[in-house]
């Protein structure tokens, strides 16, 4: 693959350490330089505008997810047939089978509960006055619930975190991060993969209700254990680092955590608005089936091209001052879960984990005072490993 006659062109490695440390001027030069512009040492086409993003997301007989969603050819290879790396009708077969307990009306079960765990550990960390935003906090409800509503109990959780990120740094260029990645990715396979995984399974979790409906023929058995990879893979970091960005911004911007203290309705647009500006997930790809014109130039059929959501996002022709943190934002239609087809399967239970722990937070805590974050890098997620907080109570 080469740039199209006439297409600009940035040569700047995408999934370079010193990038992903600072993505955002890139995205920007990205945005500026034209819709679709040619990443030599990436060799991608990278969308970095709102409204291509969306028209490539939304146009899936073009813009193909069947031939995989990474930025890599080995990935692309390997994860074909999955939820994520499929099209209709296939695509649709899985994601009904995967998005059924995931679907608002069957979470409703669950939220009392999920409510209830939030709440215990916000009492916990506000006693304790300091903690980890993202080990302490963070991490706990995606660890526990997912886990437990999948039905592996503790069984595999100490590896869960890192199948997780190893899951999204293969799908992004194979550098030295993703090839390091893959021995974590094959150990996963196995694991889901093995003989014995349905009898770990608790009788009516998600995870048996996968085996169930191969049992009634809806899905082929060799097809179970990538479907179970679809609940444990992107719902582990994405949240994760969602949630810690959540206090990262509110730490940083205490006029707009008191704005939702005084008006808790203020909550789901608070998510909206962090999701929109710190986006967990930057981008995928997909690989065009027929030619394309992005923006007002031509793209020829089999070219691949990046997908880049967090740009989107802070895309200034959609947004104004799209550098602010403004909890009163309308940010509802922001990709940070994408959009059309694949629009993430989870988002229902993200927002539900998060709102939890927001509600429990507005209740009991006035202020974060931030200790240095550290930075989780990976290829595809953007987020942190590490948050120090100290809360004043309210
Ligand atoms: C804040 C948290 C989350 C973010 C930011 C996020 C982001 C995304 C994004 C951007 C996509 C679109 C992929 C594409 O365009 O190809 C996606 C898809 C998906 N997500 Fe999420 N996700 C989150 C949480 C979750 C959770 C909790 C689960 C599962 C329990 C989940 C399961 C999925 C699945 C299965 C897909 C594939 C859907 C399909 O291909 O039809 N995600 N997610």
């Amino acid at each position: 693959m080469t740039a199209a006659p006439g297409q600009p062109v940035y040569d700047v490695d995408l999934y370079s350490d010193e990038v992903l440390r600072d993505p955002y001027p890139h995205y920007r030069a990205l945005r500026e330089l034209g819709a679709v512009v040619w990443l030599p040492r990436n060799g991608l086409h990278a969308v970095a505008r709102f409204d291509d993003v969306r028209a490539a997301l939304r146009n899936p007989a073009v813009f193909s997810s069947a031939q995989g969603v990474a930025a890599n050819d080995h990935v692309n290879e390997i994860s074909r047939g999955t939820t994520l790396a499929s099209d209709a009708p296939l695509h649709d077969r899985l994601r009904t089978i995967i998005a059924a307990p995931l679907l608002p009306r069957a979470l409703q079960d669950i939220a009392p509960q999920i409510r209830a765990e939030a709440g215990l550990l916000i009492d916990d960390l506000v006693a304790r006055g300091e903690f980890d935003a993202v080990t302490d906090l963070a991490q706990y409800l995606p660890l526990t619930i997912v886990s437990k509503l999948v039905g592996l109990e503790d069984y595999g959780r100490d590896s869960m975190l890192r199948w997780a990120a190893a899951t999204f740094n293969v799908l992004g260029g194979m550098n030295a991060r993703a090839c390091a990645a893959l021995k974590d990715v094959q150990e996963m396979r196995a694991y889901l993969g093995g003989e014995e995984i349905r009898t770990r399974l608790r009788p009516g979790s998600w995870g048996d209700r996968i085996f169930a409906a191969a049992d009634r023929g809806e899905v082929e058995a060799e097809r179970c254990p990538v479907l179970m990879r679809d609940y444990l893979g992107p719902s582990l970091d994405t949240t994760i680092f969602a949630t810690a960005n959540l206090i990262l911004l509110f730490g940083r911007h205490p006029d707009q955590w008191e704005l939702v203290r005084n008006d808790p309705a203020l909550i789901p647009n608070a998510i909206n608005e962090a999701l929109r500006l710190e986006s967990p997930v930057r981008g995928f790809t997909r690989h065009l089936v027929a030619d394309a014109t992005i923006g007002d130039l031509a793209v020829p059929r089999n070219s691949r091209v990046l997908l880049l959501y967090a740009s989107a996002n802070r895309d200034e022709r959609k947004w104004q001052d799209p550098e602010r943190f403004d909890v009163k934002r309308r940010a509802n239609n922001h990709l940070g879960f994408g959009n059309g087809t694949h629009m993430c399967a989870g988002l229902h239970l993200a927002r539900l984990e998060m709102t939890a722990l927001l509600e429990g937070l507005v209740e009991r805590v006035a202020g974060f005072e931030l200790g240095e974050p550290v930075l989780a890098l990976n290829n595809v997620l953007r987020g942190l490993a590490s948050l120090p907080v100290r809360v004043t109570r309210a």
